[in-house]
């Protein structure tokens, strides 16, 4: 059973008080909160005064994932606005080490994202160091878009390298994951999945949750 991770960009922002406690009410383990810089990514999304009221809306654990340039600059702000965990992305950090161990000192799990483009096999040198993986399965910046069925092999050479090391770090697997391909993803070594539209564009969205929760 694999943890499930919404990603609150898909969500009603003029009800975002509604979708939370939607969430709350759902068996979603996570929280997931893209946050979008305009540079790293060409999208925007939302920031810090958002997570916050976000935060204050529930105790479930808040996944935050920043597609920003030097996410060094703002980490103990996310951890102030309540990050539970802070991903950052390989390809933003000249520094990675330093990034995560920033961020465990503050308390924080500590994930890193890569994109399509990004061998696993990158990571290995860092791998025990990180909480979670998340492996982008679409280029980062938008929602809705379809899954890159090359993602499949990533997460199984990840999942080996894992095994390898004797490291607890979990696969997080985000970008067009779908009722319809999240069980090849889950049998492919996925430990958590985020879904945006999947889940929110759904007509029943805590039993599109249930349903990708019982798979
Ligand atoms: C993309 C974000 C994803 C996105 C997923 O840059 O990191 O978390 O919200 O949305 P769906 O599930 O709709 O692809
Ligand atoms: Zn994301």
């Amino acid at each position: 059973m694999a943890l499930i991770a919404p990603s609150l960009l898909a969500s009603n922002f003029l009800k975002l008080a509604d979708e939370c406690q939607m969430l709350n009410e759902s068996e979603a383990d996570w929280f997931h909160l893209d946050v979008m810089d305009g540079v790293f990514v060409p999208n925007i999304s939302f920031g810090i005064p958002v997570i916050e009221q976000i935060r204050k809306t529930t105790s479930k654990i808040c996944d935050v994932h920043l597609m920003i340039v030097h996410p060094e600059n703002l980490t103990e702000a996310f951890k102030k606005a309540g990050a539970d965990i802070l991903t950052v992305h390989f390809e933003a950090c000249k520094h990675l080490h330093r990034n995560i161990q920033q961020i465990k000192a503050l308390g924080m799990q500590a994930g890193v994202a890569i994109n399509p483009h990004t061998r696993v096999e990158l990571l290995r040198d860092v791998l025990a160091d990180i909480d979670v993986v998340c492996l982008m399965s679409v280029n980062p910046g938008f929602g809705g878009q379809s899954f890159i069925p090359h993602s499949l092999e990533k997460i199984r050479a990840l999942r080996t390298m894992i095994n390898e090391l004797n490291a607890h770090t979990k696969i997080e697997v985000d970008g067009g994951v779908s009722l319809e391909n999240a069980k090849q993803i889950i049998d492919a070594g996925a430990d958590v999945l985020v879904a945006g539209n999947a889940v929110f564009k759904s007509a029943d969205p805590k039993q599109t949750i249930h349903q990708l929760k019982s798979l």
